[in-house]
């Protein structure tokens, strides 16, 4: 028995008429998406997911974006070592929420196909709807050999997503029993029962930033994400990027939201935030964890100059790890958010060191701002 009507475009909308969505990204990680050795830093403990996860569905947040991680960067902290799996934790928080839509984030040549559509399909009937896909292709190299499975080069590993996302859709549609007969798929016989809930299927994220990860997003995802800047200047250079891939969507007759992804560092004065940012952001990051962070991008002292090496470590530390700083009081962080949802940009999935600890302040200041702005109800 449907309770509620699940149509795609119910999906996209999340279930409410918020015009920028607003999630909270990586909480199921250790050290969140900040390599700081404060001691603060987040747990990702169940406990505390449990917690921040009915936190931000009593605030009206919108959506809650783990990171699939499988091992972590290193240092004191070992940033992102101590993670929950994505598609397990999401289901936990679906029957513990009622209203907030949650992603698991699979990489596509880690998890046969046939066991994640199932297990996206049991998320979704827990959630009544609300669950959502992030796929990876293929990222960090020291992940697959721990798997014991070789990368795919780079372009190869979309073409391998998209049949895994191919067969994905059809163990989620197809009535009846079906054959896949691809070049890296051979599958007989194939029966997918439950299909997911309400009749739809779940909505589909991606984040590649290649041309090629790009191209995927658009034919076969809702949303993608992207690293979009929060600051007056940008607005242009978003709207236009923003206005091109929507235009490229729909040459293929998709309709495709773009996302953003940033840290939030709100205090009731600027100099509090600025402060704080300082403090946990570069006075305490765990530098081995940045550097471990650039050994996977292949960026280490002996391929780059000192210069560089240093100015790669710190832009890393302040803004490649979490997005684009949204550091300020509520007025400022309420406006650099409106910033991206006057370019086009349908939302964005922040951060902060501890979510428990930043999130009601982030709820209580800065949401009724964007809400008198027009863009949350
Ligand atoms: C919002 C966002 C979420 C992402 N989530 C993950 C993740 O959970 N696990 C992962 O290994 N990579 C993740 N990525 C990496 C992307 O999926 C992608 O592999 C990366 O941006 C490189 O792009 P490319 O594959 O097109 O080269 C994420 C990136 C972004 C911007």
């Amino acid at each position: 028995m449907l309770d509620r009507p699940a149509s795609l475009r119910d999906r996209m909308a999340m279930y409410n008429a918020n015009t920028l969505k607003i999630g909270v990204f990586g909480a199921n990680c250790s050290s969140g998406r900040c390599a700081t050795r404060l001691p603060e830093r987040w747990s990702a403990s169940w406990p505390d997911c449990l917690r921040l996860g009915r936190m931000a569905d009593a605030a009206g947040i919108d959506f809650m974006l783990p990171i699939g991680r499988w091992r972590g960067y290193g240092g004191e902290t070992d940033m992102q070592g101590t993670t929950l799996e994505t598609v397990t934790w999401a289901t936990g928080l679906l029957a513990a929420t009622t209203r907030i839509t949650v992603f698991g984030t699979v990489h596509a040549p880690l998890f046969h196909p046939l066991i994640a559509a199932k297990a996206f399909v049991t998320a979704d009937h827990v959630g009544e709807g609300r669950f959502g896909l992030n796929i990876v292709a293929g990222w960090n190299e020291g992940e697959f050999t721990m798997f014991g499975v070789t990368q795919r080069e780079h372009d190869a590993r979309y073409d391998y997503a998209q049949e895994w996302i191919d067969t994905v859709k059809r163990a989620w549609s197809e009535p009846d029993t079906f054959d896949v007969d691809g070049a890296f798929l051979k599958l007989k016989s194939v029966r997918a029962f439950p299909k997911p809930y309400g009749g739809t299927r779940p909505i589909i994220m991606n984040a590649g930033s290649s041309g090629v990860g790009q191209r995927f997003a658009l034919r076969n995802c809702d949303a993608f994400f992207t690293a979009s800047a929060g600051s007056r200047a940008k607005l242009e250079e978003n709207a236009q990027h923003v206005s091109a891939v929507k235009s490229q969507a729909r040459a293929l007759g998709r309709d495709i939201e773009v996302y953003s992804v940033g840290q939030v560092v709100c205090r009731p004065t600027q100099a509090e935030a600025d402060d704080y940012y300082q403090y946990a952001v570069i006075d305490s990051a765990d530098w081995d964890a940045v550097d471990g962070m650039l050994v996977q991008r292949k960026i280490t002292r002996d391929t780059v100059s000192p210069e560089e090496y240093a100015d790669k470590r710190r832009y890393t530390a302040a803004v490649a790890i979490g997005g684009y700083p949204f550091v300020g009081t509520p007025d400022k962080v309420a406006d650099e958010l409106a910033n991206l949802s006057r370019a086009g940009l349908r939302g964005i999935a922040v951060s902060f060191v501890n979510y428990l600890d930043e999130l009601p302040y982030f709820c209580d200041a800065v949401l009724p701002r964007l809400a008198r702005m027009g863009l949350r109800t």
